[in-house]
């Protein structure tokens, strides 16, 4: 059993602020097994100095060389704890490295091996934009509300939420952080992903009518004062182009094909996929729930082709297949490859640190703020 699917890069990246200069010639023409055995030379060479920490939609060439694995919430823990370790070379996107940075101590440097590695989601989201809708929202509602920040944000708006009392989730924690916010006050502003927010929302028994939709490219976010008025949780109009690719139909069609088959997704999935499945979670709590079930399992997994492959590969007693076949990875996971990293790594032992990602402290400070109280209730 096991089973695998092609792989295409299509997704669009909206906008990418991040620039990562060509890598020299050198590394661009090197054979894979010289690529492989350097790394490993330079990995052995740097030893306690130096983690390397992979997000599970990294590919297997990269995920391979990596000393943890996790998602969002797992990776951010993981660095906050290598207090002793100078670099931490992040295979993952850019708001993952920023979060490790915001982290880690000032002697500590965190590294992204390609700069372009962003996010399209988070792209979906601008401090500028965000500021906008607040101010809006104060004009027109009695009270603030508490601002929550998906972990897929750049780390002004985890600063933003600092400041204005909220803090940060991931796909792992948004339930806890939801309601933490409806403690301290009576409404949730949510960005950037409307699919994670109504998705938490309707697993606390909230309903379509409790939501608002904020779009930020239409005034009042394309929503009236009564609305707003009458929400309960403001959903910034935000998604994963990853994740849209899942649909209703494919869950039919595939619970047709293999009745005994248990659907599992990521909450970034829209809510009419997440409600056909049996189960919706992070990627490491795919991850887990796949490889402790029971030999002869069969899944169908709502998620980035990368995790969905090498699961099918590692679980080969069970039956793992993707909810979409033709599926697009995420173009800018795939950018961390290893002709990269071995530049990265090479750089360091040379004492040469390339591609540090640095949040400007006034930010990281406030960003630091809405961590801690999302790694508090975690
Ligand atoms: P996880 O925190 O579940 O790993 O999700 C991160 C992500 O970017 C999913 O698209
Ligand atoms: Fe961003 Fe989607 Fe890629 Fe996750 S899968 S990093 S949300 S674009």
């Amino acid at each position: 059993m096991g089973t695998a699917v092609a792989e295409k890069e299509c997704n669009p990246i909206l906008f990418e602020r991040h620039f990562q200069t060509s890598l020299p010639e050198v590394y661009q023409t090197l054979p894979e097994e010289e690529i492989d055995s350097r790394i490993g030379e330079a990995k052995r060479s740097l030893g306690s100095s130096l983690v390397i920490l992979g997000h599970h939609y990294q590919r297997d060439e990269v995920i391979k060389f990596a000393d943890y694995t996790g998602d969002s919430l797992k990776l951010s823990q993981l660095a906050a704890s290598r207090k002793e370790t100078p670099f931490i070379v992040f295979c993952g996107v850019h708001f993952m490295a920023e979060s490790a940075d915001i982290l880690t101590g000032p002697h500590q440097k965190v590294i992204l091996p390609d700069l372009n590695a962003g996010c399209s989601m988070a792209d979906m989201a601008a401090i500028d934009q965000v500021e906008e809708c607040w101010y809006l929202l104060l004009e027109n509602l009695t009270t603030p509300p508490i601002p929550i920040t998906y972990m897929n944000s750049e780390a002004a708006l985890k600063a933003f939420c600092g400041k204005n009392g909220g803090l940060v989730c991931t796909s792992s924690n948004a339930t806890k952080t939801f309601e933490w916010a409806f403690k301290e006050g009576e409404k949730i502003l949510f960005f950037p992903d409307e699919h994670l927010g109504r998705n938490t929302a309707f697993k606390m028994g909230f309903q379509e009518d409790d939501l608002a939709v904020w779009n930020p490219h239409r005034e009042l976010g394309g929503t009236t004062p009564e609305r707003l008025q009458r929400a309960r949780i403001i959903l910034w109009k935000g998604c994963c182009s990853v994740h849209m690719q899942f649909t209703p139909k494919q869950v039919l069609e595939v619970r047709e094909r293999h009745p005994e088959i248990q659907v599992i997704v990521h909450p970034e999935c829209r809510h009419e996929v997440v409600e056909l499945a049996d189960e919706d979670g992070s990627t490491e709590y795919i991850v887990r729930r796949v490889k402790e079930s029971p030999p002869g399992s069969q899944w169908v997994i709502g998620t980035e082709p990368h995790l969905v492959n090498r699961l099918a590969h590692e679980c080969s007693d069970k039956l793992v297949l993707i909810l979409n076949p033709s599926i697009c990875l995420c173009a800018t996971m795939y950018r961390i490859d290893p002709p990269h990293l071995l530049w990265i790594l090479e750089n360091l032992l040379k004492d040469k640190v390339m591609n540090q990602i640095t949040v400007p402290e006034e930010t990281a400070s406030w960003a630091r703020t809405a961590l801690d109280r999302m790694l508090t209730i975690s």
